[in-house]
């Protein structure tokens, strides 16, 4: 099985990391068979890889705080990768994406109806699992779906409202993003043994690398490289998708520059070339390094959080997660 792990993360995804995560692959598939058309659909998107970023953050967090056998976080993980996969089958028909792992999306490929029953199928498959864990882990992980489901809902409401603001663009990112990222850590921890202290810091941790997460998603949107995101530039102002990178252009670009870059993100019918020139405009305002900087923030606060954790070498590769997840855009 062919992981695809982003090679600028390879430093925090090292190979003991890469050891478990194929186990985890194991665990997958043995939940999806290939017999049925529901199966080939649900199971679309994960043959093709993604970086499983959240079952090794879960991993790490369980080993950080003294968890030893791994056989007890597997089918979790697992789980938590099939949470993962239907949040973006249902993300992507939410936002009409065409593109993802560079690969047509669930959505276009078979269909809206069938995409959304496939990502209803696999939070079926992942309460299947969830219900051999105790009662507070299945708890952690539909308050990380509440959440996320949530997030999804605001920000649809808020497509194209290029005003809506910083604090609105928090709470989107922290519930569609990092609810689900903290979760996974969040049971990590727990199933470790984690102690009070050790959880908070590992929720607080969650909280903070999940959205830097979301910040450098959002800046490999305008500066990525669809052979490596697999996914297409622009996208967000296609969709009408605020980030922080248009509430930062927005407020620094002037007259008929600030003008120019409204119309482009309020309008629903883009040409190539508004796309160019709203990346255009968002880079003379330097909105990228203020995304950095904005990201960097909370990458330093997401390290003070750890250092409440005991010295650990699992301790060091949940602060080279947050460097690597933050250098990746860079
Ligand atoms: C994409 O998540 C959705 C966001 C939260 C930005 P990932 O970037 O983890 O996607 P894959 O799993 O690697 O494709
Ligand atoms: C990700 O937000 C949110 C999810 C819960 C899947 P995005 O809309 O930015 O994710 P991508 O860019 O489509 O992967
Ligand atoms: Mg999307
Ligand atoms: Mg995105």
């Amino acid at each position: 099985m062919v992981i695809n792990v982003e090679e600028d993360l390879h430093q925090f995804i090292d190979d003991e990391i890469k050891g478990y995560l194929e186990v985890v692959e194991e665990e997958i598939f043995e939940h999806i068979g290939s017999d049925s058309k529901l199966d080939e659909i649900a199971s679309y998107l994960i043959r093709v890889g993604g970086k499983r970023i959240r079952p090794a953050l879960l991993i790490v967090a369980f080993k950080a705080v003294g968890g030893e056998n791994i056989d007890k976080v597997v089918p979790i993980s697992a789980a938590i990768e099939f949470i993962h996969t239907a949040s973006l089958i249902h993300d992507d028909i939410n936002d009409g994406a065409d593109m993802r792992r560079g690969i047509l999306t669930t959505n276009r490929q078979y269909g809206h109806i069938k995409a959304l029953v496939a990502g209803d199928y696999l939070f079926v498959k992942a309460f299947e699992i969830g219900g051999r864990y105790p009662q507070e882990v299945i708890q952690m992980i539909a308050d990380a779906c509440g959440d996320l489901a949530m997030g999804e809902v605001i920000q649809n409401e808020n497509k194209f409202h290029v005003h809506m603001g910083r604090d609105l663009y928090e709470e989107i990112i922290q519930k569609k993003t990092a609810a689900l990222i903290r979760g996974s850590l969040r049971v990590g921890a727990w199933l470790g043994d984690a102690d009070e202290d050790q959880l908070d810091a590992i929720v607080e941790y969650g909280d903070l690398v999940g959205q830097v997460f979301q910040v450098t998603d959002d800046i490999l949107d305008i500066r990525g490289d669809v052979g490596k995101t697999g996914k297409p530039v622009g996208s967000d102002i296609r969709e009408g998708q605020v980030t922080i990178l248009a509430i930062r252009a927005m407020e620094v670009l002037q007259g008929e520059d600030h003008d120019e870059l409204v119309r482009i993100l309020t309008s629903r019918q883009h040409s190539e070339r508004d796309i160019a020139r709203a990346i255009e405009l968002i880079e003379k305002a330097k909105a990228v390094d203020y995304a950095y900087e904005y990201a960097e923030d909370l990458a330093e606060k997401c390290v003070e959080a750890l250092h409440r954790l005991p010295e650990t070498e699992y301790r060091d590769r949940l602060e080279l997660a947050v460097e690597t997840i933050l250098t990746r855009a860079y």
